[in-house]
């Protein structure tokens, strides 16, 4: 084998720690990876096989062990050996004055000529504590009350860009005890990813970033918290124990070496740099970003010195006219005395240190009042409470609407008919209700309670088991068919063209469709008995329908709509079983089976297949002519074997066909290029994409090769 023969497996598994740390550095911090996705996995197998085969060499640094042990009972709490404090919030520019004249004042002689003031955004997100002991993270706090926090490191090491070693050798002192503070949060990307998914999947979305980041944080099974696109930003230094000296005089010396140790933070900007240099460069980092959204912000260098008050000001008004571009939320900034030594001699007040202070921005929100609460029921069954409210103009976006997701949350915040209420736009999208002005409630308003029947069918609305919505029970529930039906008929599903919402509300509202499959029992005299409906028309929809009977597999189970089901998992299905009947049989344990399919969704699935309803729409349909086209089962030996395309430019063949071939044999395509994409298929006049494969070290492929990977 190997050079690597004659070396003992410690120092092996040593080595290859080291070095798949230097890659998960240069990927999650620089974002300049050296080799390819395929050379990295093929470094982790080689130390997971290692590990296996001496599990006494196994350590809980070990990039292996970024998940392990069973979901907690409980969190833990934990006592900070230093608290985290908070910060003075001011809310007006003024106030960055005022925050350097008192710093002087208590400074007396000792104050500088002109103050240096380390500047960067406030993170929307949860404060977190990472504990390093002998360079090894050894426990993740939350801030709690800022005494004691609860223990959530199973959860933060599952956070990629997380160091579970800070990079060997790249601390200049000993330390044995490393503290730093910072921000869990998530990408508003990553979250907006997220949210399609849970909505895809029936779940509740989540209202905003950092809500969606506090959740996955406090999940007792790691597992979940695994599958959040989590990140942090490290931001201050907690207790910090070394041999000798003292490790870093100053804010920007520490955060530029968190870079270097692999913890990530937004990045300090060149020292030096004119404010004009400054916006200059952000305004293009921001602008490539908006290209390649994946790139580590750790590389924008987005904290600066400023110098003075001014300076500061000046960095507040820029930022403030970024936030929207700005890959996270952030609620203002906040500006330190850079000195470690000014920092001393200031000291504390209260909670708070004298030596920073947060300048928020004026959130984008307003106050109107809930004229009504609605409440709208999901293709799911779900009911969700919808505030309609008198009309506000927020962040220059008109807001009648805001989601109040559930019971629990309506009770949370007390949320009531005729409340005043300021709201928000979350997350930069969705409109969210931040809370009741109680002072303006009137005496004889009453808690709001969702009622447990179904608005549209009147029937029993129930909580699940584990769940916090609540949902109509009743499979026939107009509102329920009208959803399914939506669904039932969307392009990825069954593609019936020209049927659009109000058609479709139509049909169920004059009962001439009950179920998705009575769509194939239509003919043109039943549509021409509805209202407005011409001969024209009903003709193109007759064969619109007829021409979606020839379909697929994965497209039918995709249709039928099953909860936890979304496209990507039908097609999973239709992979993994070939025919509906094989799905049919299949119990919770053969679901586990299928790759990427965990226990919940096995449990859901296993008792929809189980149900009266999907067999019998399957039997109609089948009956009423619609043909599905058995999957060809594909295993890791098919032609593609399981391989991932991402397609870009122009090819001799539609994009459509060109994946359906892909996945035809096997292949799986995805939309965007990252480390995990084995081929980039490029035809002409590839853009972005193509660079970015190229700079990934992703396999680029031409029409040519690609046929040929079709005929070996
Ligand atoms: S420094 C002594 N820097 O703000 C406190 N805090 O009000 C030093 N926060 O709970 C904190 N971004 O979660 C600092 N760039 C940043 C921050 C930041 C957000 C939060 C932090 C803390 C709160 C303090």
């Amino acid at each position: 084998m190997s050079s690597n023969a004659a070396k003992s497996p410690q120092k092996t598994i040593e080595e290859l720690r080291t070095q798949i740390r230097e890659h998960d550095y240069r990927y999650h911090v620089l974002d300049k990876p050296q080799i390819t996705d395929r050379e990295y996995d093929a470094l982790f197998a080689k130390l997971q096989e290692l590990e296996a085969a001496n599990p006494d060499l196994v350590t809980a640094d070990s990039p292996t062990r970024r998940v392990g042990g069973a979901p907690l009972e409980e969190f833990e709490k934990i006592a900070h050996r230093q608290p985290m404090l908070s910060l003075q919030n001011s809310y007006s520019v003024e106030d960055i004055d005022a925050f350097e004249e008192r710093a002087r004042k208590e400074l007396k002689d000792l104050a500088p000529e002109v103050f240096d003031f380390f500047c960067e955004p406030k993170f929307d997100g949860l404060a977190i504590e990472l504990v390093y002991e002998n360079a090894v993270l050894s426990k993740a706090i939350t801030r709690g009350d800022g005494a004691v926090g609860e223990d959530v490191t199973s959860n933060v090491r599952t956070i990629p860009s997380v160091p579970l070693n800070l990079q060997n050798g790249r601390l200049a002192f000993d330390a044995k005890v490393f503290e730093v503070r910072g921000e869990i949060v998530m990408l508003k990307e990553d979250f907006r990813i997220l949210n399609e998914a849970q909505q895809e999947a029936g779940d509740t979305p989540f209202a905003n970033p950092r809500n969606a980041a506090a959740g996955s944080i406090r999940q007792l099974d790691p597992q979940i918290a695994k599958s959040r696109p989590l990140r942090m930003f490290t931001y201050a230094p907690g207790v910090i124990e070394v041999g000798k000296g003292k490790p870093f005089v100053s804010q920007d010396e520490f955060e530029t070496a968190c870079g270097s140790l692999g913890l990530p933070t937004v990045g300090v900007a060149p020292s030096g740099e004119s404010f004009e240099k400054f916006e200059k460069r952000i305004d293009s980092w921001l602008t490539a970003f908006k290209k390649k959204p994946t790139s580590s912000p750790s590389t924008m260098g987005l904290a600066r010195i400023c110098r003075g008050a001014d300076e500061a000001k000046r960095y507040y008004f820029f930022i403030q006219e970024i936030r929207t571009r700005l890959p996270f939320d952030i609620d203002g900034i906040v500006i330190k005395v850079n000195s470690y030594r000014l920092q001393d001699d200031l000291g504390f007040v209260s909670r708070s240190p004298r030596w920073a202070t947060a300048a928020k921005f004026p959130p984008e929100q307003g106050e109107t009042v809930i004229e009504k609460i609605e409440v709208q029921v999901g293709r799911t069954g779900a009911l969700t409470p919808v505030a309609v409210m008198k009309p506000v103009k927020v962040g220059g976006v008109t807001i009648t609407n805001a989601t109040l997701h559930n019971q629990d949350e309506i009770d949370r915040k007390d949320i009531r008919i005729g409340d005043s209420v300021v709201i928000q736009r979350a997350g930069d999208v969705i409109p969210e209700v931040v809370r009741v002005i109680l002072e303006k409630r009137s005496a004889n308003s009453k808690p709001f309670k969702i009622p447990t029947k179904c608005p549209v069918c009147r029937e029993k609305a129930e909580r699940g088991e584990d769940e916090v919505v609540l949902r109509c029970t009743n499979p026939i529930c107009g509102a329920v068919l009208k959803g399914s039906l939506k669904h039932f008929v969307a392009r990825r599903a069954m593609n019936i063209e020209g049927l659009g919402d109000k058609l479709i509300d139509a049909f169920v509202d004059s009962e001439l469709v009950k179920r998705p499959s009575d769509l194939y029992r239509l003919t043109a005299d039943k549509i021409l008995s509805l209202e407005r409906q011409g001969e024209k028309s009903a003709a193109n929809l007759i064969e619109s329908i007829s021409a979606s009977k020839k379909t697929t597999l994965a497209r039918v189970i995709f249709a039928l709509g099953i909860r936890h089901v979304g496209e990507t998992t039908a097609k999973v299905l239709a992979k993994y079983f070939g025919t509906f009947d094989a799905l049919l049989d299949a119990n919770e344990e053969t679901l586990l089976q299928v790759p990427d399919i965990g226990e919940k969704m096995a449990g859901v699935l296993a008792e929809a297949l189980r149900g009266e309803y999907i067999r019998r729409e399957l039997k109609d349909l089948v009956k009423l002519g619609v043909e599905i086209e058995a999957a060809k089962i594909v295993s890791s030996s098919g032609i593609l074997g399981g391989k991932k395309y991402v397609i870009t430019g122009t090819l001799p063949m539609g994009r459509d066909e060109v994946k359906d071939l892909i996945e035809a044999n096997g292949g799986v395509v995805l939309s965007g290029v990252s480390k995990k994409t084995d081929f980039l298929l490029a035809g002409e006049e590839a853009g972005s994409k193509l660079q970015k494969a190229s700079d990934l070290g992703v396999a680029i492929l031409d029409w040519d090769g690609f046929q040929k990977q079709l005929k070996p």
